[in-house]
Protein backbone atom coordinates (compact mmCIF):
# COMPACT_ATOMS: atom_id res chain seq x y z
CA UNK A 1 0.00 0.00 0.00
CA UNK A 2 0.92 3.50 -0.45
CA UNK A 3 0.41 6.17 1.73
CA UNK A 4 -2.32 9.19 0.15
CA UNK A 5 0.31 12.65 0.44
CA UNK A 6 -1.30 15.01 2.81
CA UNK A 7 -0.19 18.18 0.43
CA UNK A 8 0.24 20.91 2.86
CA UNK A 9 1.31 23.18 -0.01
CA UNK A 10 -1.42 22.88 -1.94
CA UNK A 11 -3.85 23.38 1.43
CA UNK A 12 -1.84 26.31 2.84
CA UNK A 13 -2.32 27.88 -0.34
CA UNK A 14 -6.03 27.41 -0.47
CA UNK A 15 -5.90 28.97 3.22
CA UNK A 16 -4.00 31.67 1.84
CA UNK A 17 -6.33 32.80 -0.75
CA UNK A 18 -8.97 32.26 1.30
CA UNK A 19 -7.50 34.85 4.13
CA UNK A 20 -6.31 37.25 1.11
CA UNK A 21 -9.84 37.81 0.41
CA UNK A 22 -11.06 38.59 3.61
CA UNK A 23 -8.01 40.82 3.99
CA UNK A 24 -8.81 42.69 0.97
CA UNK A 25 -12.48 43.10 1.79
CA UNK A 26 -11.54 44.49 4.99
CA UNK A 27 -8.89 47.04 3.17
CA UNK A 28 -11.82 48.32 1.51
CA UNK A 29 -14.27 48.23 4.38
CA UNK A 30 -11.99 49.82 6.61
CA UNK A 31 -8.78 51.50 4.85
CA UNK A 32 -6.78 49.37 7.46
CA UNK A 33 -5.07 46.10 6.59
CA UNK A 34 -3.51 43.79 9.54
CA UNK A 35 0.09 44.34 10.35
CA UNK A 36 2.33 41.60 11.80
CA UNK A 37 5.53 42.05 13.70
CA UNK A 38 8.39 39.69 13.56
CA UNK A 39 11.12 39.93 16.17
CA UNK A 40 14.56 37.82 15.20
CA UNK A 41 17.57 38.04 18.21
CA UNK A 42 20.79 36.96 16.20
CA UNK A 43 21.51 35.11 13.23
CA UNK A 44 20.36 31.64 13.06
CA UNK A 45 20.44 30.71 9.81
CA UNK A 46 17.23 28.63 9.90
CA UNK A 47 15.30 31.19 12.19
CA UNK A 48 16.30 34.26 9.02
CA UNK A 49 14.48 31.56 6.95
CA UNK A 50 12.00 31.32 8.68
CA UNK A 51 11.25 35.02 9.75
CA UNK A 52 11.71 35.95 6.15
CA UNK A 53 9.18 33.64 4.49
CA UNK A 54 6.37 34.83 7.47
CA UNK A 55 7.25 38.44 6.49
CA UNK A 56 6.55 37.20 2.38
CA UNK A 57 3.87 35.71 3.18
CA UNK A 58 2.05 38.23 5.42
CA UNK A 59 2.83 40.60 2.04
CA UNK A 60 1.15 38.56 -0.06
CA UNK A 61 -2.26 38.11 1.82
CA UNK A 62 -2.25 42.49 2.09
CA UNK A 63 -0.68 42.20 5.00
CA UNK A 64 1.60 44.55 6.82
CA UNK A 65 4.57 43.21 7.59
CA UNK A 66 7.25 44.78 10.39
CA UNK A 67 10.24 43.69 10.66
CA UNK A 68 12.81 43.58 13.53
CA UNK A 69 16.40 42.31 13.71
CA UNK A 70 18.32 42.59 16.91
CA UNK A 71 21.58 41.18 17.64
CA UNK A 72 22.61 38.04 19.35
CA UNK A 73 24.04 40.09 22.25
CA UNK A 74 20.54 42.17 22.88
CA UNK A 75 19.81 42.77 26.80
CA UNK A 76 16.69 41.38 28.07
CA UNK A 77 15.50 44.74 28.52
CA UNK A 78 16.16 45.91 24.85
CA UNK A 79 13.70 42.82 23.84
CA UNK A 80 11.13 43.36 26.20
CA UNK A 81 11.41 47.56 25.27
CA UNK A 82 10.69 46.97 21.91
CA UNK A 83 8.03 43.94 22.71
CA UNK A 84 6.41 47.33 24.60
CA UNK A 85 6.79 49.26 21.80
CA UNK A 86 4.71 47.12 19.30
CA UNK A 87 2.00 46.62 22.36
CA UNK A 88 1.46 49.90 22.20
CA UNK A 89 1.43 50.47 18.05
CA UNK A 90 -2.15 49.81 16.65
CA UNK A 91 -0.99 49.46 13.25
CA UNK A 92 0.58 45.83 14.82
CA UNK A 93 -1.70 43.31 15.20
CA UNK A 94 0.80 40.22 16.06
CA UNK A 95 3.73 39.74 17.46
CA UNK A 96 5.67 37.13 16.85
CA UNK A 97 9.36 36.84 18.89
CA UNK A 98 11.36 34.10 16.68
CA UNK A 99 12.09 30.87 19.11
CA UNK A 100 14.74 29.87 20.24
CA UNK A 101 16.28 33.18 21.55
CA UNK A 102 19.96 32.90 22.57
CA UNK A 103 20.54 31.63 25.74
CA UNK A 104 21.17 34.68 27.99
CA UNK A 105 17.54 35.55 27.41
CA UNK A 106 14.87 34.97 29.11
CA UNK A 107 11.78 33.49 27.12
CA UNK A 108 9.50 32.87 29.74
CA UNK A 109 9.43 36.94 30.16
CA UNK A 110 9.52 38.28 26.90
CA UNK A 111 6.84 36.16 25.43
CA UNK A 112 4.55 37.05 28.63
CA UNK A 113 5.90 40.93 27.78
CA UNK A 114 3.48 40.34 24.38
CA UNK A 115 -0.31 41.41 24.91
CA UNK A 116 -2.40 38.65 25.22
CA UNK A 117 -4.46 40.29 21.76
CA UNK A 118 -1.36 40.34 19.83
CA UNK A 119 0.06 37.05 21.07
CA UNK A 120 -0.89 35.31 17.14
CA UNK A 121 2.34 32.40 18.13
CA UNK A 122 -0.33 31.56 21.27
CA UNK A 123 2.63 31.19 23.70
CA UNK A 124 1.88 33.63 26.08
CA UNK A 125 1.35 31.79 29.75
CA UNK A 126 -2.47 32.97 29.77
CA UNK A 127 -3.09 31.72 26.28
CA UNK A 128 -1.30 28.17 26.92
CA UNK A 129 -2.74 27.44 30.14
CA UNK A 130 -6.48 28.31 28.81
CA UNK A 131 -5.18 25.81 25.57
CA UNK A 132 -4.59 23.09 28.40
CA UNK A 133 -7.68 23.70 30.31
CA UNK A 134 -10.97 22.02 29.68
CA UNK A 135 -13.49 24.54 28.57
CA UNK A 136 -11.35 27.46 28.36
CA UNK A 137 -11.21 29.61 24.78
CA UNK A 138 -7.87 30.82 24.42
CA UNK A 139 -7.24 33.89 21.99
CA UNK A 140 -4.59 32.04 19.75
CA UNK A 141 -3.51 28.74 19.31
CA UNK A 142 -0.37 27.94 18.56
CA UNK A 143 0.32 27.58 14.44
CA UNK A 144 2.54 24.71 14.45
CA UNK A 145 -0.07 22.46 16.37
CA UNK A 146 -3.16 24.68 14.57
CA UNK A 147 -1.71 23.85 11.84
CA UNK A 148 -1.86 19.95 12.17
CA UNK A 149 -4.84 19.71 13.36
CA UNK A 150 -6.27 21.61 10.17
CA UNK A 151 -4.50 18.83 7.80
CA UNK A 152 -5.91 16.47 9.83
CA UNK A 153 -9.39 18.13 9.68
CA UNK A 154 -9.27 18.68 5.95
CA UNK A 155 -8.04 15.02 5.06
CA UNK A 156 -10.97 14.42 6.72
CA UNK A 157 -9.54 12.06 9.94
CA UNK A 158 -11.32 10.57 12.59
CA UNK A 159 -10.07 11.86 15.41
CA UNK A 160 -13.08 10.98 18.34
CA UNK A 161 -12.00 7.66 19.97
CA UNK A 162 -8.87 7.67 18.02
CA UNK A 163 -5.12 6.20 19.15
CA UNK A 164 -2.96 9.41 18.68
CA UNK A 165 0.67 9.34 19.52
CA UNK A 166 2.63 12.16 19.85
CA UNK A 167 6.24 11.89 19.54
CA UNK A 168 8.34 14.85 21.33
CA UNK A 169 7.18 17.01 24.48
CA UNK A 170 8.23 20.66 23.48
CA UNK A 171 6.72 23.60 24.21
CA UNK A 172 6.14 24.75 20.83
CA UNK A 173 4.58 21.58 18.88
CA UNK A 174 4.76 18.25 21.53
CA UNK A 175 2.71 19.80 24.26
CA UNK A 176 0.13 21.88 22.01
CA UNK A 177 -0.56 19.47 19.91
CA UNK A 178 -1.41 16.99 22.56
CA UNK A 179 -4.13 19.06 24.11
CA UNK A 180 -5.75 19.88 20.68
CA UNK A 181 -5.51 15.90 19.80
CA UNK A 182 -7.31 15.55 23.92
CA UNK A 183 -9.89 18.55 22.49
CA UNK A 184 -10.96 16.65 19.84
CA UNK A 185 -11.43 13.27 21.93
CA UNK A 186 -8.59 11.48 20.60
CA UNK A 187 -6.93 8.89 23.62
CA UNK A 188 -3.52 10.78 23.19
CA UNK A 189 -0.03 9.38 24.71
CA UNK A 190 2.87 11.28 24.79
CA UNK A 191 6.19 9.76 24.53
CA UNK A 192 9.74 11.10 24.08
CA UNK A 193 13.48 10.22 24.70
CA UNK A 194 12.75 8.83 28.36
CA UNK A 195 10.56 6.70 27.08
CA UNK A 196 10.46 2.87 27.10
CA UNK A 197 10.06 1.27 23.88
CA UNK A 198 9.38 4.28 21.64
CA UNK A 199 8.21 1.65 18.45
CA UNK A 200 5.85 -0.14 20.69
CA UNK A 201 3.83 2.96 21.51
CA UNK A 202 4.04 4.59 17.98
CA UNK A 203 3.02 1.22 16.56
CA UNK A 204 -0.43 1.61 18.43
CA UNK A 205 -0.97 5.09 17.29
CA UNK A 206 -4.06 5.57 14.57
CA UNK A 207 -2.30 9.03 14.16
CA UNK A 208 1.03 9.50 14.55
CA UNK A 209 2.52 12.86 14.88
CA UNK A 210 6.39 13.26 14.80
CA UNK A 211 8.18 16.69 16.16
CA UNK A 212 11.11 15.34 17.81
CA UNK A 213 13.59 17.70 15.69
CA UNK A 214 15.49 13.96 15.16
CA UNK A 215 16.13 13.11 11.27
CA UNK A 216 14.50 10.23 10.05
CA UNK A 217 14.02 8.58 13.42
CA UNK A 218 10.45 6.98 12.82
CA UNK A 219 10.92 3.55 10.63
CA UNK A 220 8.47 2.03 8.60
CA UNK A 221 7.97 -0.38 11.01
CA UNK A 222 6.77 1.81 13.99
CA UNK A 223 3.88 2.68 12.12
CA UNK A 224 0.57 0.69 12.06
CA UNK A 225 -0.54 -0.45 8.45
CA UNK A 226 -3.22 2.57 6.90
CA UNK A 227 -2.04 5.01 9.97
CA UNK A 228 -2.26 8.93 9.45
CA UNK A 229 1.34 10.10 10.01
CA UNK A 230 2.17 14.24 10.39
CA UNK A 231 5.54 14.77 10.27
CA UNK A 232 6.13 18.11 11.82
CA UNK A 233 10.30 17.62 12.03
CA UNK A 234 12.43 19.87 9.78
CA UNK A 235 16.12 18.69 9.78
CA UNK A 236 19.07 19.50 7.56
CA UNK A 237 21.61 16.39 6.84
CA UNK A 238 24.09 16.71 4.16
CA UNK A 239 23.76 16.44 0.50
CA UNK A 240 26.93 17.39 -1.59
CA UNK A 241 24.56 16.98 -4.51
CA UNK A 242 22.77 20.05 -3.46
CA UNK A 243 24.09 23.81 -4.20
CA UNK A 244 23.46 24.46 -0.11
CA UNK A 245 25.16 21.34 0.44
CA UNK A 246 21.91 19.89 2.19
CA UNK A 247 18.61 18.59 2.48
CA UNK A 248 15.61 18.86 4.30
CA UNK A 249 14.25 15.58 6.03
CA UNK A 250 11.65 15.38 8.11
CA UNK A 251 11.49 13.03 11.53
CA UNK A 252 10.07 10.03 9.89
CA UNK A 253 11.94 8.15 7.01
CA UNK A 254 9.40 9.49 4.01
CA UNK A 255 10.00 7.16 1.68
CA UNK A 256 10.08 3.62 3.84
CA UNK A 257 6.96 5.22 5.99
CA UNK A 258 5.13 5.72 2.68
CA UNK A 259 4.66 1.87 2.15
CA UNK A 260 3.14 1.46 5.66
CA UNK A 261 0.57 4.65 6.23
CA UNK A 262 -2.84 4.91 4.83
CA UNK A 263 -1.98 9.15 5.18
CA UNK A 264 1.30 11.14 5.18
CA UNK A 265 2.59 14.62 5.44
CA UNK A 266 5.81 15.60 3.19
CA UNK A 267 8.79 17.28 4.42
CA UNK A 268 9.17 20.44 2.93
CA UNK A 269 5.66 21.02 1.70
CA UNK A 270 3.63 19.09 5.13
CA UNK A 271 2.69 21.33 8.07
CA UNK A 272 5.56 24.00 7.55
CA UNK A 273 3.44 25.73 5.13
CA UNK A 274 0.85 25.07 7.20
CA UNK A 275 2.24 26.71 10.18
CA UNK A 276 2.82 30.17 8.49
CA UNK A 277 -0.97 29.86 7.19
CA UNK A 278 -2.08 29.75 10.69
CA UNK A 279 -0.01 32.51 11.73
CA UNK A 280 -2.01 34.70 9.15
CA UNK A 281 -5.02 33.22 10.57
CA UNK A 282 -4.03 34.04 13.60
CA UNK A 283 -2.69 37.75 12.81
CA UNK A 284 -6.33 38.22 10.77
CA UNK A 285 -8.55 37.31 14.07
CA UNK A 286 -6.14 38.90 15.61
CA UNK A 287 -6.78 42.29 13.90
CA UNK A 288 -10.80 41.51 12.97
CA UNK A 289 -11.54 41.82 17.35
CA UNK A 290 -9.98 45.47 16.49
CA UNK A 291 -12.37 46.36 14.18
N1 LIG B 1 10.48 28.42 16.21
C1 LIG B 1 10.05 27.25 15.66
N2 LIG B 1 8.72 27.28 15.48
C2 LIG B 1 8.29 28.49 15.90
C3 LIG B 1 7.01 29.10 15.96
O1 LIG B 1 5.96 28.54 15.60
N3 LIG B 1 6.99 30.36 16.46
C4 LIG B 1 8.12 30.99 16.89
N4 LIG B 1 8.00 32.22 17.38
N5 LIG B 1 9.32 30.44 16.87
C5 LIG B 1 9.40 29.20 16.37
Amino acid sequence: MTATLIDGSAIAADIRAEIKTRVDALFEATGRRPGLATVLVGEDPASQAYVRMKGKNSVEVGMESFSYKLPATASQEEVEELVRELNANPAVNGILVQLPLPKHLNEEAILGAISLEKDVDGFHPVNIGRLVMKGRQPLFIPCTPKGCMELLRRSGVQLEGANAVVLGRSNIVGMPVAALLLHANATVTTCHSRSKDLPGICRAADVLVAAVGRAEMVKADWIKPGAVVIDVGVNRVDDPSKKSGYRLVGDVAFEEAREVAGAITPVPGGVGPMTIAMLLQNTLDGFERTV
